[in-house]
């Protein structure tokens, strides 16, 4: 099977339809699935979500797609998350899997959180507390999804970072709200065989886990910088 990752599409409104179908059907002509890794919408709200909802029913295979921060913004994502499934988008929140074509597809959006030593932790304040336990649960959700499969291949798709190296080119002092190390961690205890993930606008667009699972980083930006409008890749 072959799918084609994207990010950070940033829907703004009903204007914005052609650049999202151009980008959409671009992808679908080259793979079997198409992977939207979340920042569907600029500010979250219906409306943007109904203009990417139009982009889609121009695509001739299946959507695959996990949410960003945007598309929290506008207090709102339930409703836009309804909205993308009513169009048929298999939208993955919080460890959410389906099974297309004998290939499993597991995401959740993951959060921020940091890496390795540098991990924020669950320390003093309960504000800080509940940042990282935010982290920590999205990472178990995206683990139980991966284990929850039993698929030949496994996809995951989330909008953080799960790895350093895919976000190490943007200011270090933001690293801790690109993704989180504990997302990696359920890659590799997961089994996962490949992630993407987008967020990180002047990321970097390969890394890997500490177990070894190849680690794409599909931000739009990042991929408009190597000439592309997405990723594609045989899983
Ligand atoms: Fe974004
Ligand atoms: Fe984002």
């Amino acid at each position: 099977m072959r799918v084609s990752a994207l990010a950070d599409l940033h829907a703004r409104d009903r204007d914005d339809a052609k650049r999202l179908a151009d980008l959409l059907a671009d992808a679908a002509r080259d793979a079997d699935v198409v992977l939207l890794c979340g920042d569907l919408t600029d500010h979250g709200r219906p409306a943007q979500a109904e203009a990417l909802l139009e982009a889609v029913h121009g695509v001739d295979a299946p959507v695959v797609a996990v949410l960003g921060n945007h598309d929290h913004e506008g207090g709102c994502a339930p409703e836009v998350a309804r909205i993308l499934r009513s169009g048929g988008v298999h939208l993955l929140d919080r460890g959410g899997a389906v099974e297309i074509g004998g290939v499993g597809f597991a995401g959740a959006k993951g959060f921020a959180g940091g890496f390795g030593r540098n991990a924020v932790r669950a320390f003093g304040e309960d504000a800080l507390k509940a940042f990282v336990t935010e982290s920590v649960v999205e990472a178990q959700a995206l683990r139980a999804a991966l284990k929850g499969l039993g698929t030949r291949a496994k996809v995951a798709l989330t909008h953080y970072s799960p790895v350093l190296e895919t976000v190490a080119t943007e200011p270090v002092e933001i690293h801790s709200f690109l993704g989180s190390s504990r997302l990696g961690q359920a890659l590799d205890e997961g089994g996962a065989t490949v992630a993407f993930h987008g967020h990180a606008h002047h990321g970097a667009p390969e890394g890997r886990t500490d177990g070894g699972v190849p680690v794409y980083n599909v931000s739009l930006p990042v991929l408009h910088r190597l000439g592309r409008g997405h990723l594609a890749l045989d899983v």
